[in-house]
């Protein structure tokens, strides 16, 4: 049995988080049943998921820093992470629902940034390679073009302008969420470069509607692909 892999995007403030609990829990309630058979969930979110990239996740969202330096931050937790939970628990066949992945790099990193796509590109490439780690592993996960990816990526879309509005009301920002909403706007634009390369695994939620007909939409994304 292959392991599942969702991903769930979207700028800050966008509301994914609320969402990703919710499934967890339509995941967990259901496992007996034929679809999720069973499965374990693994909830997990990037930067983090590892004590490493908890630490990473630290640097990156508060430290200031070269744009290099904060696009090999990413990556080293992201392959830190893959390495510690993500392949393992794909391979034993789990549902992994993740907290954003490496379609961040490229809108917050790449669009939002302006850092250029072909170094990230080439990240993406050898931090998701796991021939490299171990070829039995890699013979139990699904991989794209020979790296691991996303089965589906949930990506909630509000106007930059709404979700500022609701960033205000929240915590402390950090370095990102401080960003005015034209470092927003390019990320979400990056976001939708992203989706429109790889219509098969995205899912665009419209995440500025009532919760109950966002989570609805969630469902019935997830439901459509036979993972619940
Ligand atoms: P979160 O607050 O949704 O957990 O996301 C953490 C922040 O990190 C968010 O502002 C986006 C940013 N980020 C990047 O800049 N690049 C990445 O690759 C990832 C995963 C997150």
């Amino acid at each position: 049995m292959t392991g599942v892999f969702i991903s769930f995007e979207g700028i800050d403030g966008a509301g994914k988080s609320s969402h990703i609990q919710a499934l967890a829990q339509a995941f967990g309630a259901s496992s007996s049943s034929a679809a999720s058979s069973g499965r374990q969930v693994v909830l997990t979110r990037e930067p983090g998921g590892t004590a490493l990239s908890e630490k990473l996740r630290e640097l990156i969202l508060h430290a200031p820093m070269d744009a290099l330096t904060e696009a090999l931050l990413v990556f080293a937790a992201r392959r830190e992470h893959i390495v510690q939970v993500i392949a393992p628990a794909l391979a034993r066949g789990d549902v992994v629902l993740c907290d954003r992945f490496t379609d961040a790099s490229f809108a917050y990193q790449g669009a939002g940034r302006g850092f250029d796509l072909e170094t990230l590109s080439k990240l993406e490439h050898s931090a998701q390679d796991l021939r490299r780690l171990s070829a039995d592993l890699a013979s139990k996960i699904r991989l794209k073009h020979g790296i691991l990816q996303p089965d589906l990526t949930l990506l909630f879309e509000v106007p930059p302008q709404v979700a500022a509005q609701r960033l205000a009301q929240a915590r402390q920002p950090d370095k990102f969420e401080s960003q005015d909403v034209a470092f927003f706007e390019r990320v979400a634009s990056g976001y939708a470069a992203r989706a429109a390369a790889d219509p098969q695994r995205f899912v665009r939620i419209n995440g500025h509607q009532s919760l109950e007909h966002v989570r609805a939409d969630v469902m019935a994304a997830v439901k459509a692909r036979g993972y619940l």
